[in-house]
């Protein structure tokens, strides 16, 4: 038995300790909002939040997030940044950034730790932070003005 700290909740689950964190939070905890792309750390679709840093949790075992706060799309609005959660999700919202959506949880997710760390992030910091999650729908353009646009409000 397995304990985890999950969106603010202690969640206890029965599973080895060498399994993959997104296994867990979709297949066990019900957590589907985090999406499973290629399974290799490639392209940040599996994107959640250890202590308030992001990590692709395809790659990540359990036995790495035991004893930390874990953050999913579901827990955005109550975790500890959840002002900046919120003025991610509303700008996404404004700007109508979501195309297909496939990607959208991971992309949300390392936009929120970048907000939460650079208040003011340059066009340089944000393509630095967001270079690991791939939106076949070719997003980006608006990802990058989605996240001005919550920076704004967080000014
Ligand atoms: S599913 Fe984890 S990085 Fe692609
Ligand atoms: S919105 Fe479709 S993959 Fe990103």
């Amino acid at each position: 038995m397995v304990s985890l700290n999950i969106n603010g909740k202690e969640t206890h689950i029965d599973v080895p300790a060498d399994m993959p964190l997104l296994w867990a939070l979709r297949d066990v905890a019900n957590l589907t909002g985090t999406k499973f792309g290629c399974g290799m750390g490639l392209c940040g679709a599996c994107t959640v939040h250890l202590d308030g840093a992001a990590i692709r949790s395809c790659i990540t075992p359990i036995s790495a997030a035991t004893g930390k706060k874990i953050t999913t799309i579901e827990g955005i609005d109550v975790d500890h940044a959840s002002h900046v959660g919120q003025a991610v999700q509303a700008a996404w919202r404004k700007l109508d950034v979501v195309q297909c959506g496939y990607c959208q949880s991971g992309q949300i997710m390392s936009a929120v730790s970048l907000l939460s760390q650079n208040k003011r992030p340059t066009d340089a910091d944000i393509d630095q932070a967001m270079t690991g999650n791939i939106c076949r729908c070719a997003t980006y353009v608006r990802i990058r003005a989605a996240i001005h646009e919550a920076a704004k409000t967080l000014a």
